[in-house]
């Protein structure tokens, strides 16, 4: 059971969507809040209204990408405010697009920040929530995309299967530790993603993709205004962390099509039957078994 009242938590993405989301859930648990993003313009104006609101948040410019700067802010928030001790990997971005369309700023922008915006919190956040041996909880957003692959959308499924198999990794390797782990995988969530290439770098512009006219943007939020609204969305994981669950998938119309993958990915896995070495493989103790599934 991982207590969330009292807490200090930092919320990447935190200005906008399921990183809002997650800051209100959390505050109405009783938790302090920093909010980390990348829009100073989504930070004040989401600062403002959790003042008027009476539940005052800590605000941070941060662009994730930068692995200094990440630093950076990190200690200068804990000099100030104390130890962090849950970690919201929150911030994403999205722009859809056949592979054979896609530049290197299209592949880089999405991978340095989906990939490298998390793999920058972990080497930040790990060794000093394991010197301090408190009681910790990481939880990573990915997608239900990290589990099923769909045309068009390459380069993001390609971060978010990412994520998983890093954050899956993560809890095997601190397993025994005072640092839990969760992985959030959402379906629609209704944000502001359709918005993601307004924090797009201008030295990554390059795009064989589409460039975010209000067309864009409007064709982009009709697939997520009628998804699960952030608040809604955080309560789930709320409950998740204070249970210590791992995997956190709220969303029941992907049970038919991870179904189907399962099966055919089962359909495809050979048989003992099928493979004379197999018992010799087994003998001799070669990677393939596993008591965690
Ligand atoms: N909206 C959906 O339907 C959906 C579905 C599945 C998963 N997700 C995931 O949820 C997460 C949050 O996305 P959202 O839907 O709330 O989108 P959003 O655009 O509303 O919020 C994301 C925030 O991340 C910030 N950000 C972007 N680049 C950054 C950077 N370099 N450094 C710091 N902050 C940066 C943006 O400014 C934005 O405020 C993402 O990881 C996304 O992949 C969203």
């Amino acid at each position: 059971m991982t207590a969330i009242s009292g807490k200090l938590a930092f919320v990447t993405g935190g200005a906008s969507g399921v990183g809002l989301g997650q800051a209100k859930a959390l505050l109405r648990r009783g938790a302090r809040v920093v909010i980390a993003d990348i829009m100073q313009d989504r930070l004040d104006a989401v600062c403002a209204e959790f003042e008027a609101a009476g539940t005052p948040v800590v605000a941070v410019r941060l662009d994730l990408t930068d692995l200094d700067a990440y630093r950076g802010v990190v200690d200068a928030v804990e000099a100030e405010y104390g130890p962090i001790q849950l970690l919201f990997n929150t911030a994403g971005v999205s722009q859809f697009g056949p592979l054979q369309a896609a530049t290197m700023d299209d592949w880089r922008w999405q991978i340095d920040v989906n990939l490298y915006g998390t793999i920058h919190a972990l080497q930040v956040f790990l060794p000093r929530m394991l010197e301090r041996g408190d009681d910790n909880h990481i939880i990573v957003t990915a997608s239900m995309s990290a589990f099923l692959s769909l045309p068009g959308c390459g380069i993001y499924t390609a971060t978010k299967m990412a994520q998983r198999g890093l954050t899956e990794s993560l809890a095997w390797d601190l397993e025994g530790t005072n640092i839990h782990v969760s992985l959030l995988c959402p379906g629609a969530v209704n944000t502001n993603i359709h918005q993601s290439l307004r924090a797009r770098p201008a030295h990554l512009k390059d795009t064989g993709f589409y460039t975010g006219t209000e067309e864009d943007e409007a064709r982009l939020k009709a697939v997520i205004e009628h998804g699960m609204e952030p608040e809604r969305l955080a309560g789930y994981v709320m409950e998740a962390v204070e249970a210590n669950r791992f995997y956190i998938l709220p969303y029941p119309e992907f049970r038919a099509p991870l179904e189907d993958l399962q099966a055919e990915v089962m359909g495809a896995l050979a048989r003992p039957e099928d493979d004379p070495e197999y018992e010799m493989r087994i003998s001799k103790g070669v990677p393939g078994g596993s008591d965690k599934q």
